[in-house]
């Protein structure tokens, strides 16, 4: 028998083998910088942190309560790949009284926001395709279709004296025939901005006589300081059947302050439901059985506690944008959405190294504003989900800092 050389199959023993790398497209996604800023924390104990997108308060405790019997009870086992029968129909009926009627099989639950957004995206887009998203815009909805292979154009929202607007002229324009897809934030995070219901309507006509998907993330929903008694921004579900080319992202994250627990939902179109199940199945398989439970008793019995905590919420934005207005060099707006103030200070032309330097030096923990693209280089993004006395103390380091 002839010798194999064994070298030419074995990467190990192979002289000229490549060396280890990941697939071209991930080795282009952008890191992210607000994690860059935190390393830069590394160390410093006294440390304010505004830099993630997450309250500092712990879920309510009837939420914890029912994950614990759950878990009494057993419930560990996997679960069907859309969701337990009780939490779908549970978010029917609550997506049905915010947006209109809504069946259960129009619904899969996800693990958190993120994954329904890679799932949305693996459903709808793939390698050549093109996607437009608007920014500035939390990195993961430009990143995930790169992934997927698809190439994103970006159109910028304009920032103006009444803070950032659509140029919707703009936006239609880029969504020219043979685009596959538009992901879109709103209450957009980092601005704050929110997407009125005319400008929606013209996206979504647009979209339908070209044929262009939307995949509307719409996880701050409820964090919307409209008129008294408007519970939720306006959503392209309101304006959309459940069967046309619209597939809305939510989550339990935000309204419910569950982020670590990884739970959200899709509203998607019944044809696509039996894709969904196998992707899910590939990536997940199914959320976690005990926090399913969790969230059926969030969506039952969490109504006041979401108010609450959007009243409260409303306070901090307040009480911050007032302080921050006194301060020499910084211009900022007020937004109508999300939880976070996105505003301009005087220096912050590199906002990543002004972050670094605000850790290091201030103890203060800020986003910068190039984390979410080139148009948010010059601001930085300030998460005010927390108390009115630690916003201020933050204040205080930057008024020193700044000084
Ligand atoms: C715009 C936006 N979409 C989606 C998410 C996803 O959140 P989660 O995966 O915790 O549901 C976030 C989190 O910060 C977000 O800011």
């Amino acid at each position: 028998m002839r010798d194999l050389d064994l070298s030419s199959l074995n990467p190990v023993l192979s002289s000229s083998a490549a060396p280890a790398s990941a697939r071209e497209a991930v080795q282009a996604l952008r890191a992210s910088q607000i994690r860059e800023v935190a390393n830069a924390g590394f160390g410093i104990a006294d440390v304010l942190p505004f830099w993630f997108g997450e309250s500092d308060r712990v879920t309510p405790a009837f939420i914890r309560e029912a994950a614990a019997q759950a878990l009494t009870r057993g419930d560990t086992f996997y679960t069907h790949n859309l969701g337990i029968a009780p939490l779908r129909d549970a978010l029917s009926r609550y997506v049905g009284e915010l947006h209109g009627a809504t069946p259960a099989d129009h619904i899969a639950v996800t693990s958190a926001g993120v994954n329904a957004l890679m799932l949305a995206a693996q459903l709808v887009t793939g390698a050549g395709e093109r996607v437009v998203a608007v920014t500035p815009l939390w990195p993961n909805l430009v990143e995930i279709p790169k992934i997927l292979g698809a190439s994103v154009e970006t159109v910028a929202l304009d920032y103006g004296a009444r803070g950032w607007a659509l140029d919707l002229d703009r936006l239609l324009a880029a969504l020219r025939p043979g685009t596959k897809l538009l992901m879109i934030n709103s209450p957009n995070n980092p601005t704050g901005w929110v997407m009125s219901r005319d400008e929606q309507r013209a996206v979504l006509e647009h979209c339908r006589r070209h044929g262009i998907w939307i995949v509307a993330d719409e996880v701050y929903e409820r964090l919307y300081y409209g008129a008294a008694g408007e519970r939720t921004a306006p959503s392209f579900l309101d304006l959309a059947s459940r069967d046309e080319r619209l597939i809305c992202v939510n989550s339990f994250s935000k309204a419910w302050l569950m982020t670590g627990w990884r739970l959200g939902w899709m509203v998607a179109p019944r044809a696509l439901m039996d894709d969904l199940g196998k992707l899910v199945e590939y990536n997940t398989s199914c959320a976690p059985s005990f926090v399913q439970q969790a969230g059926v008793v969030a969506l039952e019995q969490g109504e006041a506690s979401t108010q609450a905590l959007v009243a409260d919420l409303r306070a901090s934005r307040d009480h911050l944008a007032a302080a921050l207005a006194q301060l020499p060099g910084v211009d900022v707006k007020v937004p109508q959405g999300a939880m976070y103030l996105f505003f301009r200070l005087a220096g912050a032309q590199h906002s990543l190294e002004l972050c670094k330097a605000l850790v290091r030096e201030a103890g203060l923990g800020l986003a910068p504003g190039s984390a979410f693209g080139p148009e948010g280089e010059g601001f930085v993004r300030w998460c005010y989900a927390c108390d009115p006395e630690r916003l201020d103390a933050g204040v205080a380091r930057l008024t020193r800092y700044l000084a």
